[in-house]
């Protein structure tokens, strides 16, 4: 095992004297192939022998208690096996109650949509049918809050994160320009493709259980499993090969695969639940819609000497999770009068939870409207207004950053875009029907890493393998660790098998919070250095004389093929690395620029993004086609929140009115133009031994607010509420 706790920056930039030369290049997917032509099996797909179907049930109240459920119904209908009422299926959350199960149990629920029951069929039609005709009496509580703006709500602050530095009303009154304003921003879905499946097989006799599902977190997905099912981790073995997208919805596990597991034990046969598409909606997560009031107090030159941002979020009553909407503003501007605060209010809408860059998403999209509206008070080109906000050292922690190429990505990005900043002057561009504008904002966003493991076995033919419990959600995983081995091993990426999504290899953090790709990727990094040392010893030589490249070991003079090398045997061996002091004395974080050119329309109000260039710094670009498609499909969202995502909720009984992706509106292929995305080149010696940082979430963390920047330069209209639906700009718009 060759281990690191990552304590020292490490700035040798190995993997750029490397020999094969893969590091960064745009390779395709090893799992491209497989996923367009079906050949990649999903959760839901596995055949197992006598495999039953489960529907679920759920609620039609937001809050109360099921009095009665009439089971023999649904139980005399044709090919119903059981309808299930056990109370670890019907937890809110993840957190289960162990034990075993009463065999009557009437749910209490908290929201609307909320799992209740299951019904177990020989035929998912069977079950669905069933399922449909079961009745359910309730005792309805009579008004639990169900909207933010419910008056009796009760605000609290999450206080761990709050920063009260100097006086930011002081500031506020003293200051040159000053900005004060409150932005809302939607409730968003996950969204995902794949909706949440699982089929569950209990071996009796063994008592262990099998579970194919579709989870972004397998290492920790498996004691949140075994701990609802009252089993040991032993007896647990969750399978995740492929994941058709999890965007946070997919991080914990969910209803079906409870109830699926409860089901498949109960028995004794496999079970398959698929939730259906408006059950993903209505109950597996919600990212919470927010309100937010930022103050920034600049000096004459548009120097933030006040920075204030407060965000109300709101959650299930007990939840621990508050949408942390202040995350980037903690390390990303000046201003030393500081006041960082986030406040939850409690109400009865499904759990809010991760959903796409939790925190930066919506939190980066309102402070950059603010941006821009402190430039246009300033008369300060946008772009250089930032630029004069760039903190030498984090605000209020004062400790350095790690890697920032926030100037260049401003720089750059406005140079490819053809950025004329100093008229901001709305209503100058006209086509036809079209008011024209432009607008910027900066990109921001965390950068985690997390304890990873991986195996990396040289066979006996000279091809690898890498195995580790990390997941691929379409986020390119099987590409960049198979091209990391390539590198560290002197083998053509293809000769590098990647098996993943098994909770029985070696554990990493799996897919979240965009750490997936240097953190796992640092555990095989370290796999391949120990694999490297056994072959110096074989060959009498020292680390830095070997040279591995296309299959062949080369130290001084000599150059031997590594099957000859590993002679008929395999050599095997696992890295694994820890978050160490470079996590706390660096403030780590990724950053970019965003330039967008929209269309509002004159008399409808619609609005056409048109053009949208992104420039990133994200430490060493691992594949440059992976990374580009994730900022890609990050900017792609962003005109989602901008634009047309917004969960809607019904004000009288607080269910959720939009739950399929026909009236939740997610951008299409018309709503996207070309997406131009620029890297800088970077390497962040403090973010992991790759020298990357994560990539994932950076493209939405700010474009939204670009959208809004570009739609007040196009037609005068500043808007304050997302998403920015036409019915909202009509209302302002100036005579067409
Ligand atoms: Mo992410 S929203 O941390 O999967």
């Amino acid at each position: 095992m060759n281990s690191l706790t990552f304590d020292t920056p490490d700035a040798r930039n190995r993997l750029d004297h490397m020999a094969q030369g893969v590091i960064g290049k745009p390779l395709p997917r090893p799992d491209g192939p497989l996923k367009v032509s079906g050949a990649a099996t999903y959760a839901a797909e596995y055949t197992a022998e006598g495999c039953l179907d489960g529907v679920l049930v759920t609620a039609t109240i937001v809050k109360g208690r099921v009095t009665r459920l009439d089971e023999a119904g649904a139980l005399a209908m044709d090919g119903v096996v059981a309808v299930i009422t056990d109370p670890r299926l019907t937890t809110r959350s993840a957190q289960g109650t162990a034990g075993e199960a009463p065999a009557q149990h009437l749910p209490q629920v908290d929201y609307w949509g909320q799992p209740i029951a299951l019904v177990v069929a020989e035929t998912f039609e069977q079950a669905r049918d069933a399922a449909k005709r079961l009745v359910v009496e309730y005792d309805a509580d009579a008004t639990p809050p169900v909207s933010p703006d419910d008056p009796a709500v009760e605000w609290k602050p999450k206080d761990a994160k709050t920063v009260r530095q100097g006086d930011l009303a002081h500031a506020m009154r003293e200051a040159a320009h000053a900005v004060d304003v409150e932005i809302t921003t939607a409730g968003h879905a996950s969204a995902a493709m794949e909706p949440h499946a699982t089929i569950a097989q209990w071996d009796t006799e063994a008592r262990k259980l099998t579970v194919h599902s579709s989870l972004q977190m397998l290492n920790y997905n498996l004691p949140e499993l075994a701990d609802s099912l009252g089993l040991e981790e032993e007896q647990v073995h969750i399978l995740a090969p492929y994941v058709g997208g999890g965007f946070g919805s997919k991080l914990g596990i969910s209803a079906e695969g409870v109830a699926a597991s409860v089901a498949a034990m109960q028995l004794g046969r496999p079970v398959r639940v698929v939730m259906s598409r408006q059950q993903v909606f209505q109950c597996v997560m919600r990212r919470s819609e927010t309100r937010q009031r930022l103050r920034l107090a600049a000096d004459e030159d548009g120097r933030l000497t006040g920075f204030g941002h407060e965000g109300w979020v709101t959650n299930l009553p007990g939840e621990f999770f508050a949408e942390p909407v202040l995350q980037a503003s903690e390390f990303l501007y000046r201003g030393t009068n500081r006041l960082l605060l986030n406040s939850v209010g409690r109400i009865h809408r499904v759990t809010a939870g991760s959903v796409r860059a939790p925190g930066e998403a919506v939190g980066m999209q309102a402070l950059e409207v603010a941006m821009d509206e402190l430039a246009n008070a300033a008369g300060i080109d946008p772009v250089e207004l930032r630029l004069r906000n760039i903190p030498e050292r984090h605000p209020s922690k004062d400790i350095p950053y790690s890697s920032r190429k926030l100037a260049e990505c401003l720089r750059e990005g406005a140079d490819a875009f053809g950025w004329e900043g100093s008229d901001r002057t709305p209503c100058r561009r006209r086509e036809g029907e079209w008011w024209l504008g432009t607008g910027m904002a900066t990109a921001a966003r965390v950068h985690n890493f997390s304890k990873a493991s991986a195996r990396v076995v040289l066979r006996p033919d000279g091809t690898a393998e890498v195995a580790t419990d990390m997941t691929d959600i379409g986020t390119g995983t099987y590409a960049v660790l198979g091209q990391i081995a390539g590198e560290m091993l002197g083998l053509d990426p293809r000769d590098v098998l990647v098996s993943l999504g098994d909770s029985a290899l070696p554990k990493g953090p799996g897919s979240g919070g965009s750490w997936g790709a240097a953190s796992s990727g640092s555990a095989v990094y370290l796999a391949c250095e120990a694999l490297r040392e056994e072959l110096c010893d074989r060959l009498g030589c020292d680390a830095a004389d070997l040279t591995l490249k296309d299959g062949f070991a080369i130290a001084h003079n000599q150059r031997q093929a590594l099957v000859d090398l590993l002679g008929g045997e395999s050599i095997e061996r696992t890295g694994q690395v820890e978050p160490g002091k470079t996590e706390d004395e660096f403030c780590q974080a990724m950053y970019g620029a965003f330039f967008t050119e929209v269309a509002v329309n004159a008399y409808t109000g619609e609005t056409r993004v048109q053009r949208m260039l992104g420039t990133f710094g994200i430490g060493r670009v691992l594949n440059e086609m992976t990374a580009r498609s994730q900022c890609q499909g990050g900017m792609a969202w962003a005109i989602g929140s901008a634009l047309t995502e917004e969960l809607a909720f019904d004000p009288r009984d607080g269910h959720l009115v939009n739950c399929d992706l026909a009236e939740y509106h997610i951008p299409v292929n018309l709503d996207v133009p070309h997406l131009e995305v620029h890297f800088v080149e970077e390497r962040d010696p403090a973010a992991s031994p790759l020298q990357a940082k994560g990539v994932g979430e950076l493209g939405i963390c700010g474009a939204a607010g670009a959208i809004n920047n570009a739609i007040r330069h196009a037609c005068g209209v500043r808007v304050h509420s997302f998403p920015m639906t036409p019915d909202k700009l009509l209302a302002a718009l100036p005579d067409p």
